[in-house]
């Protein structure tokens, strides 16, 4: 898979989180198999700053250090990762590297020895020449002693050693907004319906007609346009609850036990039916599962046993999932019972930016006006644009009226103002969509991108 977009993605859920650690920890990974030495050593340096006792980052700041032919500064990260467990086998053979490259070779020798001891299966040929060499064996009083390895399963160790918060904590809530607070969108509130309430409402219908119910849907489309907004109003309006997990969320439960938590939060919705799981970002959660992390692809195979419903029904829980780049959700999320129905939630179009205007200026002195010019003007403005557009209108206001100016209403000339501030931000989007969709060996999961553009231009 192209990593540029999961980086991308990781990025973006950090800006939203910045004291996220573990998401902090995989996005350092993440860069550092991307050969992106400098950055990842600038995300480790940045757990590692926030939490010091992180095994991981340490063993990942050293790591990268080595590989950037730096293996004197390596060394004290190296070693507090060996001090620190989890994950020693790797650290003891980093550190063994490390010493032979700054010519500590019976340093390097014993820390080559532990590193065999914790994991049989690690091989350094230059380190075993040196280890199978004549001479007698000086084993160094200094090196660290290899902490105790616990009885613990390693995948599912938790590195800092710090307990993992309950996952099934994630709030659920009953959102009060409806299908009446979502602007436009009519044939895909119809399709909602259908494909979401109607299930969820009335499973014994369903049953009837021996039309199976569960499985997700993923919503795909521009950032701003509605995604998040309208699973919120789908739970509104169906009166479900609504867990919303994002990607951060997982990325805790990726540091602790992910099979049981992910379990725990699939058995709360199902204790809460009809209940909405709502996975944002799933494009994260769903790179190609060969290159992942051990301790992320078991979350993720986790979840997607959970998905399938193995264990336990997902009658009467629905899982959708949101992404901006649906090109990189992994097909195995695809296959049936999983996300088998892909929903484009295309930018609004003149009637729902409309109605977009409207809904965010409700609430707010209003002069009268008629906004359709401005739903004519404002083609390409996602839904987020348009929110933005009459907050800036509303903040003019606001400081002129802090400046002692009379109070007024929102007007036509402050929108106009606030538009020539803000961009419509979806048309970059649809152009990588384009090609996506074009030239993507999973072309036919776009045909409604294609549709969509297709009609635009006429
Ligand atoms: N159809 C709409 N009607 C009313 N408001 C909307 C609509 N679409 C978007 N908005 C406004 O824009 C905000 C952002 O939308 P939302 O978070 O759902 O976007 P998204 O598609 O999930 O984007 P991202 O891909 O960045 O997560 C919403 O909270 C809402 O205020
Ligand atoms: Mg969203």
């Amino acid at each position: 898979m192209d990593p540029k977009g999961m980086i991308q993605s990781l990025y973006s859920a950090l800006e939203a989180t910045p004291d996220n650690v573990p998401l902090r920890l995989h996005l350092a990974h993440v860069l550092e198999e991307a050969g992106q030495g400098p950055d990842a050593l600038r995300e480790y340096g940045e757990v590692v700053a926030r939490a010091p006792q992180e095994g991981a980052a340490r063993l990942g700041r050293g790591r990268v250090l080595l590989a950037l032919g730096r293996p004197e500064e390596a060394i004290p990260d190296l070693r507090a990762a060996v001090a620190a467990g989890g994950k020693t086998g790797e650290a003891h053979l980093c550190l063994a590297r490390a010493y032979l490259r700054v010519g500590e070779a019976g340093l390097a020798r014993h820390e080559y020895e532990q590193a065999r001891a914790a994991d049989p299966s690690l091989l350094d040929a230059d380190l075993a020449a040196l280890a199978s060499g004549e001479g007698p064996r000086k084993v160094p009083v200094a090196a660290p002693a290899a902490p105790p390895d616990p009885d613990e399963d390693e995948r599912y160790a938790d590195d800092h050693g710090s307990p993992v918060p309950p996952v099934a904590g994630i709030s659920p809530e009953r959102p009060k907004i409806t299908f009446a607070d979502v602007g436009g969108l009519e044939g895909l509130k119809k399709t909602v319906r259908m494909q979401i309430i109607a299930p969820l409402e009335r499973p014994e219908l369903f049953a009837q007609y021996r039309k199976r119910v569960g499985g997700g849907i993923l919503l795909y489309g521009p950032p701003g346009c509605g995604k998040t907004y309208l699973a919120r109003a789908t739970a509104g309006e169906s009166k479900a609850t609504f867990f919303a997990v994002g990607l951060h969320d997982v990325m805790d439960m990726w540091m602790g036990n992910s099979e049981k938590n992910v379990h725990q939060v699939f058995e709360a919705a199902r204790g809460a039916a009809p209940a909405i799981l709502f996975i944002d970002e799933v494009d994260a959660l769903g790179g190609s599962r060969r290159e992942m992390l051990h301790h992320y692809r078991t979350l993720v195979d986790a979840f997607l046993s959970e998905m399938d419903g193995v264990a336990s029904s997902n009658e009467r829980i629905l899982v959708v999932g949101a992404t901006n780049t649906p090109w990189h959700v992994d097909p195995a999320f695809r296959r049936p019972g999983r996300f088998d129905r892909s929903v484009f939630v295309p930018p609004p179009d003149d009637a729902a930016r409309e109605a977009i205007l409207r809904i965010h200026l409700a609430g707010r002195p209003t002069a009268a006006m008629d906004l359709r010019p401005l739903s004519k003007r404002t083609d390409g403005y996602s839904g987020a644009d348009l929110r933005e557009v009459i907050e800036r209108a509303a903040e003019g206001i606001l400081e002129e009226a802090l400046d002692g100016k009379p109070e007024r209403p929102i007007g036509l000339k402050d929108i106009e103002k606030s538009l020539r501030e803000v961009k419509a931000s979806t048309g970059e989007w649809l152009e990588t969509a384009r090609s996506y969709a074009t030239y993507s060996n999973q072309a036919g999961v776009y045909t409604e991108i294609l549709e969509y553009l297709s009609k635009k231009k006429r």
